[in-house]
């Protein structure tokens, strides 16, 4: 196969989603298609710590590392795909949002009775953000949940996409009979014998007699009329979400769902240079950018793996690139591919796919790497606002230095984000995810040999000001005035609450989301 031909199979992407909406279902339910796992309920009890089967990826084993799960990969329908996980829960962390910089599409799956909720909400305007196509899996029908037009609404009122269903529950819980799937024009099944019936052959079958057959077949002849159409070109710039339904915990709907997903979705897209230009997926240079850093948690190893999205080329063991932030060459000689189930050493992996590259501190998130004439560096990665604080400062005030150097290093690095109060020189560090303190605790004393003492401060909400409206007298009770790690100057509300407050007070001053000049 020649290599313009690899990349073209390549589809990858990630799961947006809620904690318990059912990803890791989804996923070992799609594992389980590709031949990537025998038995469903693997990854699942990965999970929960209950696996122990002997051939996970050696470096995990060894070191501690979690990383099996991270990227997982397997062929399907002549298709190479890639998952991407996204880690929630209490492993939320700005690399999950980064994760997300690295796919060509997402999935979002709801949860019929939850609807949409804060996690998948997040996750959802990085994507937008991006402009990459959604796919949408409403799970969970084989239990009473919101009625299906409700939710469609949702993603429109909460998330601003447009939809368009791709089939229609019948029923719903224990009246559950199937999905109306006007896409392939058939009927699938819930229970029965034949689990496909063709609209051609329908007429007379028993299914027919049921009402809530005949409310699906009336719910999609007015979405026919008065839904959006189905429209190729608006799914692909992320302005159109097709919508499935199913029940993953039955593994009902969701091939149906992966074989439209996998003719819809893209292939590699190019990556855009700081000077503007495309990098094409086939380009015959090599060339990557590091999306997320996992460091080992465990005390007796500083190793990290380096996740690397290919962006052209083709990697190939052993291959010298140049790691254009420090003009250097590096040897890519330690690389691991990933998959569910057992650790294949690459061989050669081109756009689309993800290496771990073994780091032993070489590395930075946003970090470019390319051969040949690619000379210029990927646009950076974006920062996420931060929503969760803790004010930090040396344990021991006689080891200021190397307190100085580990804070200075890990937040230029991606690892946090910094604040100063200017009132008081406080540092505060701010985080999306409760892992990103830890980690940043555990890699000061490891790393920078700084004990470190961090003092909740709960939730803000950060808004930048324009410097030269900067007033020390506008800091009040309910607002930090403080700067960020460039000096841009930006408050720390306590809340929504304190935050219209201040607008009320003060209606001139400009509160930016991001800082602009
Ligand atoms: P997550 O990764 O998104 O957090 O969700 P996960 O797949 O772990 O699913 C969360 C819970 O929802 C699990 O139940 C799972 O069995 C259940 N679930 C997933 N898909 C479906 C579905 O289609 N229908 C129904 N009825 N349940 C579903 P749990 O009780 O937390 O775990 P377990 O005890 O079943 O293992």
């Amino acid at each position: 196969m020649t290599r313009e031909e690899e990349v073209k199979k390549r589809r990858t992407f990630a799961i947006i989603s809620h904690p318990d909406a059912g990803k890791t279902t989804i996923t070992e339910q799609l594992l389980k298609f590709g031949g990537a796992i025998r038995e469903a309920g693997t990854v699942k009890a990965r999970k929960t710590g209950n696996f122990a089967k002997s051939d996970w990826m050696d470096i995990e084993k060894e070191r501690g590392i979690s990383v099996t799960s991270s990227v997982m990969q397997f062929d399907y329908a002549g298709k190479r795909v890639n998952i991407l996980d996204t880690p929630g829960h209490e492993d939320f962390s700005e690399d999950t949002y980064r994760t997300l910089m690295a796919v060509d599409a997402a999935v979002m799956i709801i949860d019929s009775a939850k609807g949409i909720e804060a996690q998948t909400k997040k996750l959802f305007q990085v994507v937008k953000h991006r402009g990459i196509p959604v796919f949408t899996f409403i799970n969970k029908l084989d239990r009473d949940g919101r009625e299906p037009l409700d939710l469609l609404s949702e993603l429109e009122e909460i998330l601003g996409i447009a939809s368009v269903p791709m089939n229609w529950p019948i029923g719903m819980g224990a009246n559950f009979q199937g999905l109306y799937d006007f896409t392939n024009q058939r009927v699938e099944v819930y229970q029965g014998e034949e689990r496909f019936l063709p609209f051609a052959e329908i007429e007379g079958h028993e299914l027919t007699r049921n009402p809530f057959f005949t409310q699906a077949v009336e719910d999609a002849e007015l979405l026919a009329d008065a839904g959006n159409p189905f429209d190729e070109e608006a799914v692909l710039k992320g302005q159109l979400t097709p919508v499935f339904f199913g029940s993953a915990l039955t593994s009902f709907g969701v091939q149906t769902f992966l074989d439209s997903f996998l003719t819809y979705a893209p292939e590699p897209h190019s990556h855009k240079t700081v000077d503007g230009d495309d990098v094409d997926p086939l380009n015959p240079d090599f060339s990557g950018f590091v999306f997320k850093i996992q460091a080992n948690m465990d005390p007796r190893h500083r190793d990290r793996i380096a996740f690397v999205r290919v962006v052209s080329g083709e990697f190939e063991r052993g291959m010298d690139v140049n790691l254009l932030r420090t003009g250097k060459k590096v040897k890519l000689s330690n690389v691991t591919q990933f998959m569910a189930e057992s650790r294949e050493n690459v061989e050669n992996a081109v756009a689309g796919d993800i290496i771990g590259v073994y780091d032993t501190g070489t590395y930075q998130v946003g970090d470019t790497m390319a051969t040949g004439k690619l000379k210029t560096a990927f646009e950076p990665l974006p920062t996420f606002t931060p929503e969760i604080f803790m004010r930090v400062q040396a344990k021991n005030v006689m080891k200021q230095k190397s307190f100085q150097k580990g804070i200075e290093q890990l937040v230029q690095e991606g690892a946090i984000q910094l604040y100063k109060s200017y009132s008081t020189g406080d540092l505060m560090l701010g985080a999306v995810g409760q892992l990103q303190f830890e980690v940043f605790k555990d890699r000061m004393e490891r790393e920078y040999s700084s004990e470190i003492v961090m003092t909740p401060m709960g939730n803000k909400t950060v808004r930048w000001i324009k410097p030269e409206q900067l007033d020390e007298k506008m800091s009040s009770s309910r607002n930090i005035l403080a700067r960020d790690r460039f000096d841009h100057p930006l408050f720390l509300f306590e809340n929504d609450f304190a935050m219209r407050w201040f607008v009320d007070k003060y209606p001139d001053v400009e509160l930016m989301e991001e800082f602009s000049v």
